[in-house]
C-alpha cells in the first residue's frame, strides 16, 4: 500500500483530449505524498475493486476528486466509483468512521465560461447551484468540504490561464503537505 497523504481520484473519459485535467494530474503526480489514481485507466470495464479503493481512502487525509464536469455532474465512472465504494456502515450511517475528518477537495473544469452560469443564460443558474450533491456527499461521510478548485471556460482557456490554474492547484497541495501528518488510531502516521 503506498504511503500517501493525498489521494487524487482522477476521472477523465477522454484523457488524450484533455488540456486541463491531465495537466493537473501530472502536477499532483510529481509531489511526494500524493497518489494519483487514474480511474479510467484502472477500471476500463467499470468493475470497481471496492476493498482496494477503501484501503486507498483509509490511508489518505485529503481526497481530491479531479475531473471535467459532464452534464452538470461527474463523469459516469466517478459516479460508479461513488455508488460502489461509499458503502453504508463504512462511509456513512451508524458506526461508520472510515472517512471522518478527511478533506474532500473537488477540482473540476467546465467547458462553458462562468457567465453562462447565471439566470437567463445557457445554464440557467450559478455554477455553485450544481455543487450541493458533491458537498452533501462529503458531509454525510463526515468529511471536511474544501472550497472547490474550478476552471470555467476550459476549452477556450489560454496558456497563461492554464498555467495559473495548475500552479494554484500545486501550491495548495504543497501547503497541505507541509502540515503535520494526522495520526492513525494505532498511533502511526503516513510515511512514519
Ligand atoms: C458529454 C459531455 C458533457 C459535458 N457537460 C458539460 C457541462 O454540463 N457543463 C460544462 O460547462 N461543460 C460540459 N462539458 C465540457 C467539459 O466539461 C470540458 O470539455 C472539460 O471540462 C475540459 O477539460 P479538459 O481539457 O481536461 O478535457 C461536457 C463535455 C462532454 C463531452
Amino acid at each position: 500500500m503506498p504511503n500517501h497523504r493525498v489521494l487524487v481520484l482522477y476521472a477523465h473519459p477522454a484523457p488524450h483530449r484533455s488540456r486541463i485535467n491531465r495537466r493537473l494530474a501530472e502536477a499532483a503526480r510529481a509531489l511526494d505524498g500524493v497518489l494519483v489514481h487514474d480511474l479510467y485507466e484502472t477500471y476500463p470495464d467499470f468493475y470497481i475493486d471496492v476493498p482496494r479503493e477503501q484501503a486507498l481512502l483509509e490511508q489518505a487525509e485529503l481526497v481530491v476528486f479531479l475531473h471535467p464536469i459532464r452534464w452538470y455532474s461527474m463523469p459516469s465512472l466517478m459516479k460508479e466509483w461513488t455508488d460502489s465504494v461509499l458503502e453504508p456502515g463504512w462511509a456513512y450511517g451508524p458506526g461508520a468512521t472510515a472517512l471522518r475528518g478527511k478533506g474532500y477537495w473537488l477540482a473540476v473544469t467546465t467547458g462553458s465560461p462562468e457567465d453562462a452560469y447565471q439566470a437567463g443564460e445557457r445554464h440557467g443558474r450559478p455554477f455553485e447551484a450544481y455543487l450541493p450533491p458533491f458537498e452533501q456527499t462529503a458531509l454525510l461521510c463526515g468529511m471536511h468540504w474544501w472550497p472547490p478548485h474550478i476552471l470555467h471556460g476550459a476549452n477556450g482557456a489560454d496558456q497563461a490561464a492554464i498555467e495559473a490554474h495548475v500552479a494554484a492547484f500545486r501550491a495548495r497541495l504543497e501547503a497541505f503537505l507541509l502540515t503535520p501528518p494526522k495520526r492513525h488510531a494505532d498511533g502511526t502516521a503516513n510515511g512514519k
